[in-house]
């Protein structure tokens, strides 16, 4: 039997905080103009004092969860993909899934920066596909104003917080995630990332001095690789899964840049139209991004079942992939099946020559 891995519910937080472009303009030297027209970011959410990348992902996923009708006891894998988590270890998927109630779940967490939940999605997927588990929880969270450094007006004004979630679930009818191109080129790892909080700049007075502990980037070369990654990578996960570009209903990208996908749209002739776009009320929410979009657009109805969407992202590393999905939607509310009478006949026939079979053992001592 082939077994398809179906996206069955989905779900969202974001933190009540808003970051206007103007509120920005009064901390570093930068104009709502500037940033609109050079990212078509307005606005982005900033996660409060007690909120943290698990607490966002628990929140997401708990709503993926009941969009699914699933119980958190029969989640078999839980992944966040993050660049924030709540420690360097333990794993904040390990925080989410004892806050869910998880008991039957592993956890682990996923890094392959703003590619995350691709990346998380695939392996989730091809674990399902493969038969090794049944339901899986899928999560892209993000506290990324912790790791910006507000007094850099080149990358201050991009990201913002928030977490999106899937429920996967195994299933006989053809649809779902179908497949995934993921690919890296670690020669571009100087051009984003976060110096210290690793092991080969550990925290030290002089790496805070210097600021290291936050975010660092080339936007320029970025931009540039992210241009040529989005195109290839839809190319790549289309031909792969057999279909040609204009199969595809619908595109979801990495909302890191309106003009990277502006470009990506002009590269892959498609119009603006058909990618979903959120990028000017979140801005970069990184590993969130992805399932961000897609939930808004499944709400308002824009994504239906039976089109095809490509899920496409990029970012450190250099990482990027992109992946091809059949969307499905919840699946009808689950009763146990009514069960056929032969078959309740043959069940209490076997109870009954169980039960004989203990009585003649008895009686044989
Ligand atoms: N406000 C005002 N001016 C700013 C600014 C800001 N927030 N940020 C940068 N500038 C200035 C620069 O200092 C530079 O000034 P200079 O020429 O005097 O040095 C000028 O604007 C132009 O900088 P440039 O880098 O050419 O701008 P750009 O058009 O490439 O846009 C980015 C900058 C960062 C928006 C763009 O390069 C980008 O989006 N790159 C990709 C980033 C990304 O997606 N990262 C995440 C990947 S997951």
């Amino acid at each position: 039997m082939t077994r398809y891995a179906h996206i069955t519910g989905w779900g969202h937080a974001v933190p009540d905080q808003v970051l206007t472009n103007d509120d920005l303009a009064r901390r570093v030297d930068t104009s709502d103009e500037w940033i609109r027209s050079r990212t078509g970011i307005r606005e982005r959410r900033i996660a409060a004092p007690g909120e943290y990348t698990s607490t966002l992902a628990t929140r997401a996923a708990a709503e993926a969860l009941r969009m699914a009708g699933v119980h958190p006891r029969d989640v078999d894998l839980i992944i966040v993909a993050t660049n924030t988590p709540d420690y360097i270890f333990p794993a904040t998927a390990a925080l989410v899934q004892d806050a869910l109630g998880a008991s039957k779940a592993g956890a682990f967490d996923l890094q392959a920066a703003c590619t995350g939940f691709v990346y998380a999605l695939t392996i989730a997927a091809d674990m399902i596909k493969a038969g090794g588990i049944h339901t899986a929880l899928v999560i892209g969270a993000e506290t990324l104003s912790r790791i910006v450094d507000w007094e850099d007006r080149n990358t201050c004004v991009l990201f913002g917080d928030g977490a999106g979630a899937f429920v996967l679930e195994a299933a006989e009818e053809p649809g779902g995630v179908i497949t995934s191109v993921l690919r890296a080129d670690g020669s571009g790892a100087e051009l984003l990332m976060l110096p210290t909080c690793g092991t080969r700049h550990p925290v030290s007075p002089k790496a805070l001095e210097e600021r290291l502990q936050y975010l660092r980037m080339n936007g320029r070369e970025v931009f540039r690789f992210a241009t040529r990654v989005m195109n290839s990578a839809t190319r790549e996960v289309v031909a792969k899964a057999g279909l040609s570009l204009e199969d595809i209903h619908w595109i979801a990208p990495h909302q890191a840049n309106r003009r990277i996908i502006e470009a990506a749209a002009k590269a892959l002739k498609r119009p603006l139209d058909d990618f979903l776009l959120n990028l000017d009320r979140y801005g970069n929410t990184s590993t969130a991004s992805i399932p961000l979009v897609i939930y808004e657009a499944a709400q308002e109805g824009r994504i239906q079942p039976g089109q095809y969407g490509v899920l496409v992202a990029f970012g450190a590393g250099l990482i990027w992939g992109a992946t091809l999905v059949q969307w499905t939607g919840p699946r009808p509310a689950r009763k146990p099946p009514r069960m056929a009478w032969h078959r309740r006949v043959a069940q209490v026939g076997s109870w009954m020559r169980r039960v004989r079979r203990q009585v003649e053992g008895l009686l044989a001592r």
